[in-house]
């Protein structure tokens, strides 16, 4: 059976999200990135802090108003981001990963602005991988429960994202597993109109936990705002199942 949101239901709890997407540099005035607007995460942000939850936004670049009452924090690359993630993880009940990180960085920026040469018909950038922001979080949280009293530092009900084009449900589910993470928002990205940039998303939500009854919830398609208090409504049954 769904719970119905409660206002305050959320008050006492740190959830902490990561939103947009990370800009990699090639240079001073060049870079890579991707299409990621933030409106996801940032609506996630505003739901989990009308729910009464201290709420933290790690931001890529973005052209969105921070959500009344939730405490920004801008970050350009991802290794910055990540920076960003493992300060604010420490503490937080709940760990959102909504960002649309950028897989690979220059693996070296150039000092100055990279210049054609009289006669090249084109140029290779040589790429390397980026950490995995959320997948170090949820690792380095399950070896700080081991080491240290679970009282002390608990582990945060780590949710992620996929977007994927085909095989939705599988994906997500090697993605729960792989990064550790215990629910996971799928997005088929290939629907017109919804996902990247657009107002309107659909999910379907996938749990570990078999605790979490009945393991996966099909979203459909609805504005970003309210898809967020689904997504933030699942997350705190989680958190709950999590710690009961
Ligand atoms: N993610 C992350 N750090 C990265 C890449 C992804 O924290 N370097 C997080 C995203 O924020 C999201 C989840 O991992 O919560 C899945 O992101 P996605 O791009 O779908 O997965 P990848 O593992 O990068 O796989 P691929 O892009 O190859 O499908
Ligand atoms: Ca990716």
């Amino acid at each position: 059976s769904e719970s119905s949101p409660q206002a305050d239901d959320a008050r006492g709890l740190t959830v902490t999200i990561t939103a947009g997407p990370t800009r990699e540099a090639l240079d001073p005035v060049r870079y890579l990135s991707n299409h990621s607007s933030g409106k996801m995460g940032y609506a996630l942000a505003a739901a989990a802090a009308n729910r009464g939850a201290r709420v933290r936004l790690i931001s890529g670049p973005v052209a969105l108003a921070t959500p009344a009452g939730v405490e920004r924090i801008d970050v350009t690359s991802a290794d910055e981001m990540l920076a960003a993630a493992r300060q604010a993880a420490g503490d937080s009940a709940i760990f959102i990963g909504c960002a649309a990180v950028a897989d690979y960085r220059a693996e070296q920026i150039a000092a100055h602005k990279l210049k054609k040469s009289a006669n090249d018909d084109g140029m290779t950038l040589k790429l390397v991988r980026n950490p995995d922001i959320i997948a170090l979080i949820a690792e380095a949280r399950i070896n700080a429960s081991v080491s240290e009293s679970a009282a002390a530092s608990p582990r945060p009900f780590m949710v992620g994202f996929a977007a994927e084009t085909r095989d939705l449900e599988s994906y997500a589910r090697d993605k729960l597993e792989r990064k550790n993470l215990d629910m996971i928002v799928a997005n088929d990205v290939s629907q017109a109109g919804l996902g990247f940039g657009a107002d309107d998303n659909a999910a379907l939500v996938l749990w570990r936990n078999a605790a979490v009854e009945p393991g996966r919830a099909e979203l459909p398609a609805q504005s970003k705002a309210r898809l967020a208090e689904a997504v933030i409504d699942q997350a705190l049954r989680g958190y709950r199942a999590m710690r009961s």
